[in-house]
């Protein structure tokens, strides 16, 4: 049956910054994904998205990039706190696409060095999520004190996030399979 083949969930690392401990983050959040059975991943690190900065919107499409965004069924976006908002550069890459995101979740990954785990970052990212078409679901994974959670080679040392990762993708694995199944059998009209 058409619902029984695999669906696509890709993690996006949402900075460029050197040294960025969101590439730890976002490593084990492939990770997982590629655990989940009937499930394929792929980590785009937005560093790789060869978009100019003297241009924005769909004027700058790169042709892979919405290509993923296209096949994705759902989106795992790893979000590093910046002066209590979101990465600009995340917003520059995510915005050069529309269509391609539209009736498809999205979990958000909320990373920083302070005790909030990126959840003010979160936060203005949502409004951002619905205008793209975006559907987002009701848990985040919280990585606070980024730098103790992984050690230097960027292995976890906190095995407690394992479970919470776990009922987050679960929860978006859910919501990708119902807007697939909206996408392909509901008229939108
Ligand atoms: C420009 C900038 C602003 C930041 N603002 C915050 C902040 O508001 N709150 C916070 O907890 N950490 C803040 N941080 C620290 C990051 O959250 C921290 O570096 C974390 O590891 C995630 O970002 P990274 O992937 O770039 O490392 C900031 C870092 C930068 C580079």
């Amino acid at each position: 049956m058409a619902e029984d083949r695999p669906l696509f969930i890709p993690v996006i690392l949402g900075t460029t910054r050197q040294g960025r401990m969101s590439a730890h983050a976002a490593r084990l959040m492939h990770e997982e994904v590629a655990k989940r059975s009937n499930v394929e991943t792929e980590l785009i690190d937005i560093a790789k998205v060869p978009l100019p900065i003297d241009d924005a919107g769909e004027a700058i499409k790169d042709p892979a990039f919405s290509e993923k965004m296209n096949r994705a069924d759902a989106l795992v976006l790893v979000s590093p706190e910046y002066n209590h908002a979101y990465s600009g550069l995340l917003k520059h890459v995510l915005d050069s696409c529309l269509e391609e995101y539209i009736h498809k979740a999205v979990g958000i990954v909320g990373v920083s060095a302070g005790v909030f785990g990126g959840t003010r970052g979160i936060q203005s990212l949502l409004p951002v999520m619905r205008e793209l078409g975006l559907v987002n679901i009701f848990w985040d994974v919280n990585f606070s004190s980024v730098q103790d959670v992984f050690d230097e080679s960027g292995k976890l040392k906190d095995q407690a996030f394992l479970p919470r990762i776990d009922k987050f993708l679960q929860e978006l694995i859910w919501m990708a399979k119902t807007l697939r199944h909206g996408r392909e059998h509901i008229p939108a009209e």
